[in-house]
């Protein structure tokens, strides 16, 4: 059983009053009870139950794929395990771009059968009436703009966005209609740090980044990468806290020689 969101120790409320304070608001994706229950213990602010669940627990070139079913099971396995943070579950692509009232069944189903906190959604102007109806429900709702992986069809590249004036002043235009509409937070994600600390000091509400600098009000990464589980993967902002992907090849190629040798299981290791 959940632990129940009225136990939170960080709440949206509590975000704000962080950003207030300038106290930085830390988030890491998390997709299992295993691996939430270590990042509960490590005193994450918020945890994102991400749709890069699709690239990193499926093994999907995008994260299209992912249903809300999958969604749903990554959330209940993460809600499992969670006390402290505040958990955000990604909306999936093509459960809310399509019409409002599909938006709000799809964030009713997402919030009743995981139990988490909030939802994730992207897209600024173009989702905006989705938004507004998912947040009259009483579902708190975290933008995410800038690189916006689940339209990476439209863009054809994961490059830095907004760097031309245009693009930029829309991005900003956008942040401040999700904060009007009652948005508790946006990501930012992939763009220009000095843009990045434009829309922090424009919002009172929190802005969290990944890859958008320093001057957002809290940052933002993926497990996995942060991990080094994923050797293939590094662009210029990540930063790599583990090289979980050599600890574990070492880990299992030393399983192999022990058991092809008969050293495992020894004698102690028997009944
Ligand atoms: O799905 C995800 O992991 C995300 C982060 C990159 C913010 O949306």
């Amino acid at each position: 059983m959940s632990t129940g969101s009225t136990t939170r120790v960080i709440t949206t409320h509590k975000l704000l009053e962080m950003k207030q304070k300038g106290e930085k608001i830390s988030m890491l994706t998390a997709y299992d009870y295993t691996s939430a229950k270590i990042v509960d213990q490590a005193g994450i602010d918020i945890i994102l139950v991400g749709d890069s669940a699709a690239n990193v627990m499926a093994g999907h070139e995008t994260t299209l794929p992912i249903t809300i079913d999958q969604m749903i099971y990554h959330a209940q396995s993460v809600m499992r395990a969670v006390k402290n943070p505040l958990v955000v579950v990604d909306m999936p692509f093509g459960t809310y771009q399509g019409n409002p009232k599909e938006a709000v069944r799809s964030a009713i189903r997402i919030m009743k059968e995981s139990e988490a906190d909030a939802v994730k959604m992207e897209g600024g102007s173009e989702i905006m009436e989705s938004v507004e109806r998912i947040l009259s429900t009483g579902i708190p709702v975290m933008g995410h703009l800038g690189l916006t992986p689940q339209s990476i069809h439209k863009f054809g590249t994961y490059a830095v966005r907004a760097k031309e004036e245009a693009e930029a002043n829309k991005l900003i235009e956008d942040a401040v209609a999700l904060e009007k509409a009652g948005c508790f937070a946006i990501v930012l994600e992939k763009i220009p740090a000095a843009l990045a600390k434009k829309v922090s000091e424009t919002l009172s509400i929190p802005v969290i980044g990944i890859g958008a600098g320093r001057y957002c009000d809290g940052q933002v990464l993926v497990m996995h990468d942060m991990l080094g589980l994923n050797n293939s993967f590094s662009p210029r902002f990540l930063r790599r806290y583990g090289n979980l992907y050599e600890e574990y090849l070492k880990a299992f190629r030393n399983y192999v020689e022990d058991v092809k040798s008969g050293d495992f299981p020894n004698e102690s290791e028997q009944y």
